[in-house]
């Protein structure tokens, strides 16, 4: 049986090739997909709580991709590349690796130059990383456990607590991670670094 999925409101849907690259072919509905993923991202997170990293390491391309393919790759084919087709949310896919690119530069001087305190470099990176969009799905996991990698890597810091949730149902909680969202696109991070930490 195809996989049938429903989206959520602020959900990336998968296209058609998207799709055929799930590499568990008994996973058929949505619970089964957040299931086999949460157990492959457990392992990313094992993963890097194990391992230290500078901020040349993790302020790169390569990172991002291997974190992303860690996450995921146990289910997806694609884990660990850019979307090669546009989406709801994000840049035209051709721009992904340069606008990320910038995002990079941007992070790495935000960082040696100490612009702004640790959780908000963090959060920052974490806005800008996923209105990039750069994959075709598990954009907004893998750019909350980049905020979690930054803070506990750079800074010595608590990972966040993300409103206490997964984010993963549609509840209050969502709706007030979304909206925060929402406010920092609008260029006021603060909304969204008070929920990282709720
Ligand atoms: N209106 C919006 N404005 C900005 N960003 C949004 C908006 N709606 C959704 N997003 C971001 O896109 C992410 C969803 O993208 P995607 O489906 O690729 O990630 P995911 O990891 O599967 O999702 P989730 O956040 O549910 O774990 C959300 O986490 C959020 O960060
Ligand atoms: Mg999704």
């Amino acid at each position: 049986m195809a996989l049938e999925i429903e989206y959520q409101e602020g959900q990336t849907p998968l296209d058609e090739e998207e799709k055929a690259g799930l590499r568990i072919d008994t996973i058929t509905t949505r619970e089964e997909l957040d299931e086999f993923e949460q157990l492959n991202i457990q392992k990313a997170v094992e993963w890097t709580i194990k391992n230290r990293w500078p901020a040349k390491k993790i302020f790169t391309e390569d990172f991002m991709l291997a974190l992303h393919a860690k996450m995921y790759g146990d289910v997806w084919t694609w884990a660990g590349n850019f979307r090669k087709s546009n989406k709801n949310i994000g840049v035209p896919y051709y721009q992904v690796a340069t606008d990320l690119r910038l995002l990079l530069d941007d992070a790495r001087y935000w960082h040696e130059n100490e612009t702004y305190p640790p959780e908000e470099i963090a959060i920052r990176f974490k806005h800008r990383i996923v209105a990039i969009h750069c994959f075709p799905n598990g954009n907004g996991r893998h750019s909350r456990l980049i905020a979690d990698v930054i803070v506990a890597n750079l800074y010595k810091s608590e990972v966040f607590s993300w409103g206490s949730s997964t984010l993963v149902k549609a509840d209050d909680t969502r709706t007030n991670y979304i909206s925060a969202l929402r406010v920092a696109d609008r260029g006021t991070i603060n909304d969204l670094i008070k929920f990282a930490r709720s």
